[in-house]
């Protein structure tokens, strides 16, 4: 398991890539699950795990025939999940959010849970990501993401049909929690 000191050392070593200094608290991870029906989620794709918090959680809700694909560049991070999550249900794939598709496979996914630092993404990934996103999903799928700013929210709107928007302070640090539906 990756620590917090750990964490915190990945940040050094790629700022831009791990965008935090810390894990998030599971606090945020049930803000960023709990608009989700997971009775009728069968396929799911979590973008920049980090070390499983949001992930733990995602599978506590996954039904017995649901798919889950985590996507982690970071090596320490995704050697970390790979190694401890031990659920068949739950592929870890080390590459970059923006080759969703080359993994799931023609069927469209239900909900994309992403907690991608897209603020200090170079603006074409960022712009690569949210349409790689946004096609891989089906009709009325959700794309959940977390920020530490209202930066992306331009870019969210004119590419979902609908964008909600809500703020919590239980996390370090505080956290713009967006619910995007296509
Ligand atoms: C802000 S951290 C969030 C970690 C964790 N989900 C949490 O909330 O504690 C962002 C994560 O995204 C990963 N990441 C950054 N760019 C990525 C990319 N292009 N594809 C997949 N993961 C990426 C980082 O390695 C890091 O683990």
């Amino acid at each position: 398991m990756v620590s917090k000191r750990n964490f915190l050392k990945q940040f050094w070593k790629d700022k831009q890539m791990v965008g935090a200094i810390s894990p998030s608290t599971r606090f945020l991870g049930e803000k960023m699950l709990e608009n989700i029906d997971f009775d009728n989620v069968r396929s799911i794709v979590e973008l920049g795990p980090g070390t499983g918090v949001f992930t733990d959680l995602i599978i506590e809700r996954l039904r017995p025939d649901a798919r889950l694909y985590v996507f982690e560049l970071n090596e320490a991070f995704h050697q970390s999940l790979e190694k401890r999550i031990k659920d068949e249900r739950v592929s870890v794939i080390h590459d970059s959010a923006e080759f969703i598709s080359k993994y799931t496979g023609e069927d469209p996914v239900d909900v994309i849970v992403s907690s991608l630092p897209l603020m200090v993404f170079p603006d074409d990934l960022r712009k690569r990501v949210i349409q790689e996103s946004f096609n891989i999903l089906k009709r009325k799928g959700k794309y959940v993401q977390f920020q530490y700013s209202l930066q992306s929210k331009k870019l969210l709107e004119a590419t979902f049909t609908n964008v909600n928007v809500r703020f919590t302070l239980k996390n370090f640090p505080p956290a713009f929690v967006y619910t995007c539906i296509k």
